[in-house]
């Protein structure tokens, strides 16, 4: 089957299974969860375990399954605590009659009721049972009970169930609980954004503005680029709720507010400064620095003297600092820029994939009035094949407004980047 799901990166879930038919189900719902970039743990009541193994959730989750409250040696990994405190979302399906009332009653006798009581984490609870069982008062006075504490009840579906009966007590099917979890992070990552910013939390560094690449003490290699762009961006990330870091080459432009600068010459320097902020923690690496592309063999240690009518002077290769940050174990999301004067989209596309980025925004520099200098740019902007994005075509527009627009570009693929997923 087909469909889609919308990767949630970093967030842990919780799965809590208990005894019920619906418990094979839950093995499926462990991929479709794994599929949607999640990380899982699944926590199994002993009921559950007379319908599933550990083994399938520990092959399928990837993870080691947690069945008692004090098995020492999970408590020396992960006890149950920990577990508690590692979940971002808590999750029971399916929730038996036996785990709702104890959920609802407070009991703490075995991992997972201990689990409820010890997270700070969002509880849902899908429960599944024979309709009768279902629609019993004490079973409904539960529920209530358990609304009323702040969890989250995922209604179960009606039909045909395991024991014959027809009616209410179905769990849903591991798609679409998987769909609900996910659209559920999404929106609050939407509201977080709304309030806060769109990178709002992101540590994003950012490098700028040409190189320098000396010949003698007085002398040097180096390009037409302004640093504009960059510095465009380092506020427009900085207005979207990050914390930015500008490495700057020799240009002639203020800090803007809020921004961290950190100046540089050359491009060795510019990859030092980069590789020191990515141990610090770097989110979004943006390289729009306009880097020379080789720099002198031997540095003259004093200024060369005039003589004869040739001067010869030897380059090697500067090190491509994009493509050797996008390398790195803990690469962060990484953004390119392409400046062509021809076959621009080929070219950047090219780029994209030959320095491994996430998103590359290429230009035209042969037309005037855009690129370089200018205070204007019109870019097309490309996403890795994994995000399944379309490109986007920025229109000509001030180097803030395009700023602004590759802000949100880059919120849409670190948030929304969309997977399809061919399921047996
Ligand atoms: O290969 P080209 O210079 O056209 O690639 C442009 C992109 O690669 C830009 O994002 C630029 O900042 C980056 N780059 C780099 N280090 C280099 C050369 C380019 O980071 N030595």
């Amino acid at each position: 089957m087909n469909f889609d799901l919308s990767v949630i990166p970093n967030k842990n879930i919780i799965l809590g299974v208990t005894g019920g038919i619906a418990a094979y189900k839950s093995a499926i719902l462990v991929r479709r969860l794994k599929d949607a970039g999640f990380n899982v743990r699944v926590v199994m009541t002993e009921g559950a375990q007379a319908f599933i193994t550990p083994l399938t959730f520990q092959a399928l989750s990837g993870n080691p399954v947690h069945t008692q409250l004090l098995d020492p040696e999970a408590e020396a990994g992960m006890g149950h605590i920990e577990l508690a405190r590692w979940a971002d979302l808590l999750l029971v399906a399916p929730a038996s009659c036996d785990t709702l009332a104890k959920f609802a009653a407070g009991l703490a006798d075995d991992l997972l009721s201990t689990l409820y009581l010890a997270t700070k984490a969002p509880v849902w609870v899908a429960p599944a049972m024979n309709q009768q069982m279902w629609a019993a008062k004490a079973t409904q006075r539960n529920l209530n009970t358990l609304v009323e504490d702040g969890v989250h009840v995922i209604l179960p579906d009606a039909g045909v169930q395991a024991c014959g009966d027809v009616g209410l007590g179905r769990m849903p099917e591991p798609e679409d609980l998987a769909l609900q979890v996910t659209g559920y992070f999404h929106r609050a990552q939407r509201a977080i954004a709304e309030k806060f910013g769109l990178l709002a939390g992101k540590h994003v560094v950012i490098t700028a503005g040409p190189t320098r690449e000396a010949i003698d003490p007085v002398r040097y290699i180096s390009n037409h680029s302004t640093g504009k762009m960059g510095f465009a961006l380092a506020a427009s990330c900085y207005a979207a709720g990050a914390q930015v870091t500008l490495i700057a080459g020799p240009v002639s432009l203020d800090t803007p507010n809020g921004v961290r600068r950190i100046n540089v010459q050359s491009a060795v320097q510019m990859l030092d400064q980069s590789m020191s902020l990515l141990d610090q923690g770097c989110d979004v690496f943006i390289a729009t620095a306009a880097v020379a592309d080789y720099r002198v063999a031997e540095v003259a240690e004093h200024k060369i003297k005039k003589a004869g009518d040739e001067l010869n002077v030897s380059l090697i290769k500067n090190p491509d600092i994009v493509a050797t940050i996008a390398q790195q174990e803990k690469r962060p999301f990484m953004v390119g820029f392409a400046a062509e004067t021809r076959n621009v989209e080929e070219y950047a596309a090219g780029k994209l994939v030959a320095k491994k980025l996430d998103m590359i925004a290429c230009n035209d520099v042969s037309r005037a009035d855009i690129g370089f200098a200018s205070d204007e740019n019109a870019m097309i902007v490309f996403f890795a094949e994994q995000y399944h994005m379309q490109k986007r075509d920025l229109e000509k527009a001030s180097k803030q407004e395009i700023a602004q627009q590759l802000v949100e570009a880059m919120h849409d693929a670190l948030h929304y980047e969309a997977k399809d997923f061919d399921h047996d």
